[in-house]
């Protein structure tokens, strides 16, 4: 299979307990893949394994039983170390809190992910980081500490934090849970802009009306993909 065919992102029978007095299944029996370019929400109720399936695809956590392929990759017999380094490199995460420091600038914070991977010069690094603000509209404001932004403001320089990298799937977990709707509107152009030219996006969101504006809603219930609309 060529590289451009193979899904950004799989899920192969994937099923996650947390073994305890009582255990308890977050997810179960997930298959699903996600294409180079797709914008994918999924939804479904408080507790329906959202933030749970999120976390398996992004190697923040691993499932009980079943596998996550990156590229084609197969995720499952890989160490700590390297599953760090993939999400690092392949990677870019946006949660409902942006997690920006406090102390550094926009334009740093930006450039934090570049600085990790230390490949780059620091003009390199630095000019990226300003076009990708520039990208969002935020080009004035790269000087500024998180507490001096809005909150839409931050929340799009967590989301340019998260593309710094060229990552292959940015993962967002209710990443307009904070905003009012005009601003969760411009992250979610945002995101359809950036899945038209190429980049894999999945986003977990509540809200219905957003989740029309991508390209497929999955719908979780009780830890299980109800539905899959394309
Ligand atoms: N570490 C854990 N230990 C035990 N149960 C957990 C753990 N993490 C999540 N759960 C449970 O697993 C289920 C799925 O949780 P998850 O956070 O994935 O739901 P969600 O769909 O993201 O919900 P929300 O919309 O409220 O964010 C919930 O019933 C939750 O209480
Ligand atoms: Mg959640």
């Amino acid at each position: 299979m060529a590289a451009s065919e193979r899904p950004a992102v799989e899920a192969i029978g994937v099923t996650r307990i947390i073994e305890g007095a009582v255990s308890t299944t977050l997810v179960q029996d997930i298959n699903l893949d996600i294409p180079k370019g797709q914008f994918a929400v999924i939804t479904g109720p408080s507790g329906s394994g959202k933030s749970s399936l999120l976390y398996i695809l992004g190697l923040l956590d691993r499932p009980t039983k079943g596998s996550v392929r990156l590229d084609g990759r197969e995720t499952a017999g890989l160490d700590a170390e390297a599953l760090a380094d993939l999400r690092l490199t392949q990677l870019g995460f946006v949660f409902q809190f942006h997690f920006l420091l406090p102390e550094f600038s926009a334009l740093e914070n930006v450039a934090l992910p570049l600085r990790r991977l230390g490949r780059d010069s620091d003009t390199t690094i630095l000019a990226r980081a300003q076009s990708l603000l520039e990208e969002f509209g935020l080009g004035g404001m790269s000087h500024k500490r998180p507490d001096q932004l809005s909150g839409g403001e931050r929340q799009r320089v967590a989301l340019a934090r998260a593309l710094v990298n060229k990552p292959l799937v940015v993962l967002a977990d209710e990443p307009t849970g904070n905003l009012d709707s005009r601003n969760s509107e411009l992250v979610f152009d945002l995101f359809s802009r950036l899945a038209k030219a190429g980049q894999t996006i999945v986003a977990v969101t509540h809200d219905m009306e957003l989740a029309k504006r991508a390209d497929r809603r999955i719908r979780m219930v009780d830890g299980r993909v109800v539905a899959d609309e394309h």
